[in-house]
C-alpha cells in the first residue's frame, strides 16, 4: 500500500460503515457521508464534502506529512564538533567520573539499557554498570533515561518526562524552568537550557555533598555568579587549553578563555545532540516520502495505530507526540520524586509542575521514534520488553494491578525499589488516574503494532553522525562498553 492509498482505503471501508455503525456521536465527515450516501444531495454536494471528508479524515487520520530541514533548527556543524567532546566528556561532572554519554549512550539507543540509572557513585555502562562502593551512590536516578532523538526539531517545547523545563515566552528567560529567576540567560533552545539540570544533580553528575567544589556550592544552593555552580564547571573547561581554543575560534563573543559562561558549554552541548541524532530516515521516513513499501505486517500495524488501536490520538504527528501529558498507569520503581521536605516513594509526573489535580500521575507522551531501540520503556523504565511494554498499555489497570517485577532492568544495589508497588493504596491511586482507555487486540494484531514501530527505527541516527570521539580534552575516560 502507498500513503495515497491511506486515506482511499479508509474512506472506502467509511463508506461501508458510515450509516451502519451503531455509534452514538458520528463525525461530520461521516454524518456528510451518510447524506451523501441515503442520496438526498447531488453530485455537487457529493463532490463538495468529498473535499471537506477528505481532508478533515486525512487529519484525523494522522499520518504525518514527512519532516523537512525547516523542522529542525539549524545547527552549525563546528559547534557540534565542540559539543561532542564536551557531551562525551566526564569532566562536566563533579567527581569527574560521569558523562552525559554515561546514561545517554548511542550503543544503548541514547539512554542507558537500564530501567533507573545509576549517575555518581557507579561504574561501567548499561547493564554492567555497578554500584563503586569507595563513593556510593545515595540513591538511583528516580527515572528512565530518556532518548535524545530528534531534539532540534523545532516542535520539542517541552523536557523531561514532567515538562518541567518548557518554553514560557512570558518569563525573562523565556522559559519555565524549576530555577525561575536564578535561571540565566543566553541558551539558544530549551534544549540548551536542559543541560544545565544534569550537572547540577547529585545523583547524576554533581556528586555529593563535600565531594568536590561543585556538589557543595550546589547543596550552598550558589548556582549563578562567580563560584557557583556552572562557574566552577566553567572555569575547569576554560582551563584546558584545547577546549578554549575550540570555543575561542567558534563563537565571535568568545575573545578569551575566562569569557567561557555555561550557556556557552551548554549551546554547544544542544549543538551536538540536536546534529548528532536527527532521526528522519527510517524506513517509516520512506514510506511517508512514497520512496518505499511496507509489508502486509507493518501496514496493517500501522492501521492499527492510525485507527483501531487508536495509539495516534497521543502519538501524533511525524515525532509520534503530541507533546502532552497523560496518566496511563505506569508502575513506579525506584525511589521517586519527593519534594525536600517528604519523604515518600511516589512520583506525581506532571503534577509536581503545576499542582493541578488533574495531572497527577501524568507524563509526556515519548516520541516513538526509535523505540525498538530505546528500552526499558515508561517513565520508571517498568517494562524490559516492548511486546510487555505494549500490552500493559493497552490494558494498563490490569496490567498495574499484575505487574510482575521482573520485567525491570536494574543494577544491583541496596535500595528497596518497591515501596510504591508493595503498598495496595498506592497502586489503587496510580489506577485510579489513569485516563487512556483499554483497547482489546489479538496477539497477532499486538505483533503487527511492533512491526509497524520497527519501521521507525532508523539505523543511520543511531550510529549518530560524529560517533564517539577517540580521547576527550580533559584526557579522562570516555564511557564506552568496549573500554
Ligand atoms: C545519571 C544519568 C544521566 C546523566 C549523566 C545525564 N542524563 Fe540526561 N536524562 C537522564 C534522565 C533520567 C532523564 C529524565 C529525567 C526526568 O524526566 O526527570 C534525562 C533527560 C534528558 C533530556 C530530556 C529529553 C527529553 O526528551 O525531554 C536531555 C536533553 C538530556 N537528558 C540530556 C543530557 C545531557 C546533555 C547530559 C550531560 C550534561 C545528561 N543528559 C546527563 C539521565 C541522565
Ligand atoms: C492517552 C494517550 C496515549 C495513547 C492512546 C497511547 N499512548 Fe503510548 N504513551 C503515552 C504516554 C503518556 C506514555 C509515557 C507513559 C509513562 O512513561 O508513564 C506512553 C508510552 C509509550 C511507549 C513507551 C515509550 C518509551 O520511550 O518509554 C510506547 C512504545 C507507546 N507508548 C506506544 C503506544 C502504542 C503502540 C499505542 C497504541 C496501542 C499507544 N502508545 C497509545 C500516551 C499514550
Amino acid at each position: 500500500m502507498k500513503i495515497h492509498d491511506i486515506s482511499i482505503s479508509y474512506f472506502t471501508k467509511l463508506y461501508k460503515t458510515a450509516c451502519t455503525r451503531n455509534r452514538a456521536v458520528f463525525s461530520i465527515s461521516q454524518i456528510l457521508l451518510c447524506i451523501n450516501l441515503i442520496g438526498i444531495l447531488n453530485m455537487r454536494f457529493l463532490l463538495f464534502s468529498f473535499f471537506i471528508l477528505v481532508s478533515l479524515e486525512v487529519s484525523a487520520n494522522k499520518l504525518p506529512l514527512p519532516l523537512k530541514d525547516s523542522d529542525y533548527r539549524f545547527v552549525d556543524e563546528n559547534e557540534a564538533k565542540l559539543g561532542q567532546l564536551l557531551f562525551y566528556d566526564p569532566i562536566l561532572s563533579g567527581n569527574k567520573e560521569v558523562a552525559c554519554a554515561t546514561c545517554h549512550h548511542p550503543s544503548l539507543g541514547t539512554g542507558d539499557g537500564l530501567s533507573l540509572s545509576l549517575g555518581d557513585g557507579g561504574k561501567g555502562l548499561g547493564i554492567n554498570r555497578i554500584v563503586d562502593y569507595e563513593n556510593p551512590p545515595e540513591q538511583r536516578v528516580p527515572r528512565n533515561a530518556q532518548p535524545l532523538f530528534n531534539l532540534g526539531a523545532k516542535q520539542f517545547k517541552t523536557l523531561f518526562h514532567d515538562g518541567r523545563v518548557e518554553v514560557d515566552l512570558l518569563r525573562p528567560s523565556g522559559l519555565r524552568t524549576p530555577l525561575e529567576e536564578e535561571m540565566v540567560e543566553g541558551f539558544s533552545s530549551i534544549i540548551s537550557a536542559q543541560t544545565m539540570f544534569p550537572v547540577l544533580s547529585a545523583d547524576e553528575m554533581a556528586g555529593h555533598y563535600s565531594e568536590n567544589e561543585i556538589s557543595e556550592a550546589v547543596r550552598r544552593g550558589t548556582l549563578t555568579g562567580k563560584g557557583g555552580a556552572w562557574d566552577l564547571i566553567s572555569k575547569r573547561v576554560q582551563s584546558i587549553p584545547e577546549y578554549s581554543n575550540f570555543f575561542i575560534n567558534i563563537y565571535d563573543h568568545i575573545k578569551t578563555a575566562q569569557d567561557i559562561k555555561f550557556t556557552d558549554i551548554s549551546n554547544a552541548v544542544a549543538a551536538f545532540m540536536e546534529f548528532e541524532w536527527r532521526s528522519d530516515t527510517s524506513p517509516f521516513d520512506d514510506f511517508l516520502k512514497g520512496k518505499q513499501n511496507l509489508n502486509i505486517s507493518q501496514e496493517k500495524g500501522m492501521e492499527l495505530f492510525y485507527g483501531k488501536a487508536n495509539c495516534s490520538s497521543c502519538h501524533a504527528g511525524a515525532l509520534f507526540t503530541d507533546h502532552q501529558f497523560h496518566a496511563t498507569g505506569q508502575p513506579q520503581v525506584g525511589p521517586g520524586k519527593a519534594a525536600r521536605f517528604q519523604s515518600h516513594s511516589r512520583d506525581l509526573g506532571r503534577f509536581r509542575v503545576t499542582g493541578n489535580i488533574k495531572d497527577k500521575y501524568a507524563f509526556r507522551t515519548p516520541s516513538l521514534r526509535n523505540v525498538e531501540l530505546t528500552g526499558p520503556w515508561g517513565h520508571a523504565g517498568a517494562y524490559s520488553k516492548l511486546e510487555a511494554f505494549i500490552n500493559a498499555h493497552l490494558n494498563p489497570q490490569l496490567a498495574l494491578y499484575n505487574y510482575d517485577k521482573s520485567n525491570v532492568t536494574l543494577t544491583k544495589y541496596d535500595a528497596n525499589d518497591w515501596k510504591i508497588m508493595d503498598n495496595a493504596t498506592e497502586v489503587k491511586a496510580i489506577a485510579d488516574s489513569i485516563t487512556i482507555k483499554p483497547i482489546i487486540v489479538s496477539d497477532g494484531e499486538v505483533m503487527d503494532i511492533l512491526a509497524f514501530l520497527g519501521t521507525l527505527t532508523d539505523t543511520k541516527s543511531q550510529k549518530g553522525r560524529l560517533g564517539i570521539p577517540e580521547t576527550v580534552p580533559s584526557g579522562l575516560k570516555i564511557p564506552n562498553p568496549q573500554r
